[in-house]
């Protein structure tokens, strides 16, 4: 396995004549690996000749009084994740490579980045979509993959890959989750032993809302009471949104149909957990 900390050493490989015909398969993430990142690994490492992984915790997604400096960091748990799932190249650039002084350019996609976690957190998904594309530029992957609990910032990589015609296919993968149902997270690192028991009201409410939905329910609005009415029974838990959206445009709906997203985010103490799930499913979600 290489660790590659340059840029133009990245994308030297990448578009080195030796690559050839060999295609780049690649998991872009912020580090402290889950099973949840293995999951992605194992399955990228099947579907290509190369697979790349990357490791930056990105200043530009977080916001001024967000986790960045804590952000869980363990180079040494991560490199041996890596190993076993088999990955050939661990690419670790630095803010300043990055981000050089003068660094201007912002890539934004427009009404998908708005709603659920785009309104609590201005500014979060052009970093995310800014830092991607770059990614994308040095990497130079034939198909990218990310986790689905993070289905609106999945959401916005598509819109995005497709908009600029980008020449990448973009593959979301299942919610890994612990045995009890909490959805693996990175973040889950900071949850104190009660408030990781606290935590499960998020899966707990997802489950009660899916079975009203199994017995005919089709009302946002009854859904949503029934979530939040779990979530607000726990004392530490605060909603940061329960929202029912159309699931590929994140429109609002009021009517649950084929493919409607049920997603949350939740402030458990000082920690702030997504979690999500597509009810009617379609093929694709
Ligand atoms: O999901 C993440 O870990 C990050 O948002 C990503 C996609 C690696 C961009 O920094």
């Amino acid at each position: 396995m290489k660790i590659i900390n340059s840029i133009l050493h990245m994308q030297a490989l990448a578009i080195s004549p030796e690559r050839g015909e060999r295609r780049i398969s690649f998991v872009p993430t912020m580090g402290y690996l889950h099973d949840g990142h293995a999951s992605l690994l194992r399955e990228a490492r099947k579907l290509a000749d190369v697979l790349v992984l990357s490791i930056f915790v990105n200043p530009m997604q977080f916001g001024a009084n967000e986790d960045l400096d804590k952000y869980p960091r363990d180079m040494e748990r991560d490199f041996k994740i890596a190993e076993e799932c088999g990955v050939d190249i661990v690419f670790i650039p630095n803010a300043t490579e990055m981000y050089p002084n003068g660094f201007q350019t912002v890539v934004s996609v427009r009404d998908i980045s708005m709603p659920l976690c785009g309104a609590n957190r201005p500014g979060h998904f052009d970093g995310v979509a800014t830092v991607v594309t770059k990614l994308f530029n040095i990497v130079r992957p034939d198909i990218a993959l990310f986790g689905n609990k993070d289905f609106q910032q999945l959401a916005v990589i598509r819109r995005m890959t497709a908009d600029l015609n980008l020449p990448i296919e973009i593959v979301g993968m299942p919610i890994v989750r612990e045995r009890d149902g909490l959805a693996m997270s990175s973040r889950n690192a900071y949850l104190t032993q009660s408030e990781r028991e606290s935590a499960l009201c998020l899966y707990r409410s997802i489950l009660s809302a899916r079975a009203l939905f199994d017995s005919g329910e089709r009302s946002a609005a009854v859904l949503k009471r029934t979530v939040c009415g779990i979530i607000q029974n726990e004392p530490s838990a605060t909603i940061d949104y329960v929202e029912f959206r159309d699931a590929e445009t994140l429109n609002d709906v009021e009517v649950i149909d084929n493919s409607t997203l049920l997603a949350l985010a939740v402030r458990i103490g000082q920690t702030r957990l997504i979690d999500n799930m597509v009810f009617g499913e379609k093929p694709g979600f």
